[in-house]
């Protein structure tokens, strides 16, 4: 996730730009919200109204926000879902700043980074349900802790976030058949789910079951 953390420290240089007028700077008048934000150089666009910076800066905040609530994050030999815990915590932590920048700058966001951003294939059924309680449970763990209030009802919405919401396992390698078993006499490589960041730990199989799965040879 530190691409998004560089993404975001350079939308916040800009915001710094546009709030930091060159009249206030350094007399707290126009003050970005962070002082990291804070950048050497007066930018061109410091010459525009104090109103259209503050309006420029929101829409920049909150253009990312968006972004953020639309990636998609996928592991796909996801087991029970640590990876993708971990990812959606992390972002869902940077959202918590998103959303404070944005008030800061005096607009309103909800919080929108869920478990329907964050997908996974696994082969193995009962992983994959452990998988998809593991996002939910801590998705609403984050949730209360931070802000309560946002915690939608019901809680739990449709999702499909898990081998694309199928019961069952899913094999990411090889396409599976009527009989949901790898399709060894036309092998096909299967669906996976778009996604823009891809996180894992592969191999599929693990080091000390390399020879029993494979044999010898
Ligand atoms: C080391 S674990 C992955 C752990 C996971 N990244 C996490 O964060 O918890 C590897 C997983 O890959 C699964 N796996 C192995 N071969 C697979 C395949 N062909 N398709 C999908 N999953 C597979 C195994 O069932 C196992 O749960």
């Amino acid at each position: 996730m530190d691409v998004l953390e560089t993404e975001w420290a350079a939308v916040e240089g800009e915001i710094g730009n546009l709030t930091l007028s060159p009249a206030g700077r350094g007399q707290g008048e126009g003050a970005p919200p962070s002082s990291e934000t804070a950048k050497a150089e007066p930018p061109l666009s410091n010459s525009l109204p104090a109103g259209e910076r503050g309006q420029q800066a929101l829409t920049l905040a909150t253009a990312f926000h968006d972004r953020l609530a639309a990636i998609r994050v996928l592991d796909p030999a996801c087991g029970t879902g640590n990876f993708l815990y971990v990812s959606m915590e992390l972002m869902q932590a940077l959202e918590s700043r998103v959303i404070e920048t944005i008030q800061t700058l005096g607009g309103s966001a909800e919080p929108k980074v869920g478990p329907h951003q964050f997908h996974g294939l696994e082969k193995n059924p009962r992983a994959a349900k452990i998988a998809e309680l593991v996002l939910w449970i801590g998705w609403l763990r984050n949730r209360l802790q931070d802000d309560p209030d946002s915690v939608p009802r019901p809680v739990l919405a449709e999702s499909a976030n898990i081998n694309f919401g199928r019961h069952g396992g899913y094999d990411a390698v090889l396409r599976m058949n009527a009989l949901g078993q790898p399709d060894l006499d036309n092998p096909m490589i299967p669906d996976w789910p778009e996604a823009e960041f891809i996180v894992g730990n592969p191999p599929f199989i693990g080091g000390k079951d390399l020879r029993d799965r494979l044999g010898s040879d």
